[in-house]
C-alpha cells in the first residue's frame, strides 16, 4: 500500500474528490490531509469523509522539524499539493524528491510564480484575452511553479467567459483528470 498526504489551504474539493476516488483502493492509501489555514473548508470535508486533517503552523512547518517528523511518523510515501499555497521547504523537496507533486489551474510555465494562485490566475487570463488555459500536474522543486511537468490538459476559453466560467471549466479538469494522474504516478514507481 503506497501510504499519501495531501496538502490543502482552502475549500478542498481537489482533496475531496482524490479521497472519494481512492476511498476503496488496496494500493493507495489517503492517510493524512494537512492544512495552513484553520479556516479551511477542507477540515470539515476530512471529518465528513473520516480521514485526519492536521493543522500546522509557519513555524512547525518552515522552522522546525514538526511537519517533517509527523510525515516520517506516518510513512508516507508520496505528498500531493491541492490548492496548497505555501512555498514548501527544501527538508520536504528533498525528502520526499520525485515523489511531492502539485496541481496548478493553468497551462505551466504561463500563469506561474509567487502570487498565481486561485482567482488570480483565472482572472488575469480573461483579461490577457487568452484562447485557452487549462491545468499542470508538475513535480515540486525550490521555485515556485518550476518542477518537471507530468502532465497537462488543455481547455478553450470563449469571449464571453469570466474569470467564474474559466474557473468552473479549470475545476472541472482537476475533478476528472487529478485523481487518475496522481494514482498512474504513484503506482508507477
Ligand atoms: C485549485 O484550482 C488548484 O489548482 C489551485 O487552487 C485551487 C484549490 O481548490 N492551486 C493553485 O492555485 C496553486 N498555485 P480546492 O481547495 O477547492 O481544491
Amino acid at each position: 500500500m503506497k501510504e499519501l498526504a495531501i496538502f490543502a489551504s482552502g475549500s478542498g474539493t481537489n482533496a475531496e474528490n482524490i479521497i472519494k476516488y481512492f476511498k476503496s483502493s488496496n494500493e493507495i492509501n489517503i492517510a493524512l490531509v494537512l492544512t495552513n489555514n484553520p479556516q479551511a473548508g477542507v477540515i470539515d470535508k476530512c471529518k465528513e469523509l473520516g480521514v485526519e486533517c492536521k493543522l500546522f503552523t509557519r513555524e512547525e512547518f518552515r522552522d522546525n522539524d514538526n511537519v517533517l517528523n509527523i510525515l516520517i511518523d506516518a510513512k508516507i510515501d508520496y505528498i500531493i499539493l491541492a490548492g496548497f499555497l505555501w512555498f514548501v521547504p527544501a527538508a520536504l523537496t528533498k525528502e520526499w524528491s520525485g515523489k511531492l507533486i502539485n496541481i496548478h489551474p493553468a497551462l505551466l510555465p504561463k500563469y506561474g510564480g509567487k502570487g498565481m494562485h486561485g482567482m488570480n490566475v483565472h482572472r488575469a487570463i480573461v483579461e490577457a484575452k487568452e484562447l485557452e488555459t487549462g491545468i499542470t500536474i508538475h513535480h515540486v522543486d525550490n521555485i515556485y511553479d518550476n518542477g518537471g511537468i507530468i502532465y497537462q490538459v488543455k481547455v478553450s476559453i470563449t469571449p464571453s467567459d469570466t474569470p467564474d466560467t474559466v474557473a468552473a471549466k479549470v475545476q472541472a479538469l482537476e475533478q476528472e483528470h487529478f485523481p487518475k494522474i496522481i494514482e498512474k504516478f504513484c503506482l508507477s514507481k
